[in-house]
């Protein structure tokens, strides 16, 4: 039973990570024809799908899947045994997520032209597609979530909080990988105009 169990989880994170890359796969031609254009360096063009935001989305969001290598190096460690020295993945996972998060922070227009100060703003799950369009707001306060806890995980003063944020970071990383792949998905099916 335990071994069943441990294959699922397996399975969820390669399953959630390879969603995540297929999409970015599927956006790359967007993400070359942004590099193609020349960014014009106004507000609108850091944000969202401008110039600027999208390149700093796409690269972002590269380097935290990049980061997730550590999760699986310590699958290698704990199930073959694999000698690697865990604390320098633990080092990139955190130098990767950070810098991803910063620009993607930037990409939302966070916090100098953030337009979803309250999570749920805008989002209604049964207002079919379009409604879900407005997970983005959502998505970021997760995203920040995730910082917050992944940063207490690691430099927490006591080990009873650092236990607690790490089922908090486990949670908010799920869910924000779900959100991820619905606003990534919309965002670019249903460009919005503003
Ligand atoms: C924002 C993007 C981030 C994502 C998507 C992410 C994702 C994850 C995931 C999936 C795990 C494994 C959780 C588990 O199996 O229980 C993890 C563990 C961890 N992360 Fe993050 N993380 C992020 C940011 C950070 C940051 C910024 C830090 C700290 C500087 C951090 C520090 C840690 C620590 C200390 C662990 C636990 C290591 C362990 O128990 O072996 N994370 N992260
Ligand atoms: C994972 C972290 C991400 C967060 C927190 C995030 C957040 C946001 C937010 C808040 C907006 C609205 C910006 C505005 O006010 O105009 C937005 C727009 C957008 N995002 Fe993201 N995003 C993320 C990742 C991505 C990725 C990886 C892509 C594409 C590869 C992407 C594509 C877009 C596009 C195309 C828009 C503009 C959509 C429109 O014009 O309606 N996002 N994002």
């Amino acid at each position: 039973m335990v071994v069943v169990g441990r294959l699922v989880e397996f399975g969820s994170r390669i399953l959630g990570i390879s969603v995540i890359v297929f999409l970015l796969v599927y956006a790359y031609p967007r993400f070359y024809l942004s590099l193609m254009e020349a960014p014009s360096y106004f507000v609108e063009d850091f944000r969202g799908g401008g110039v600027v935001g999208f390149r700093y989305a796409y690269v972002g969001a590269w380097m935290v899947i990049l980061s997730q290598l550590y999760v699986f190096s310590k699958y290698l460690v704990k199930y073959f045994r694999v000698r690697i020295r865990l604390a320098r993945w633990l080092d990139l996972h955190c130098l990767l997520s950070v810098t991803g998060l910063v620009l993607v922070l930037i990409h939302a227009g966070f916090p100098y032209a953030f337009r979803y100060w309250e999570p749920f703003m805008r989002l209604n799950i049964f207002g079919g597609l379009e409604g879900l369009i407005a997970v983005r707001g959502l998505l970021t306060w997760l995203l920040i979530s995730a910082f917050i806890s992944g940063m207490l995980t690691r430099y927490g003063s006591s080990p009873r909080l650092k236990r607690i944020s790490n089922k908090i970071h486990f949670y908010a990383t799920l869910s924000t990988y779900v959100s991820a792949s619905i606003h990534i998905l919309l965002s670019l099916t249903f460009p919005e105009t503003r």
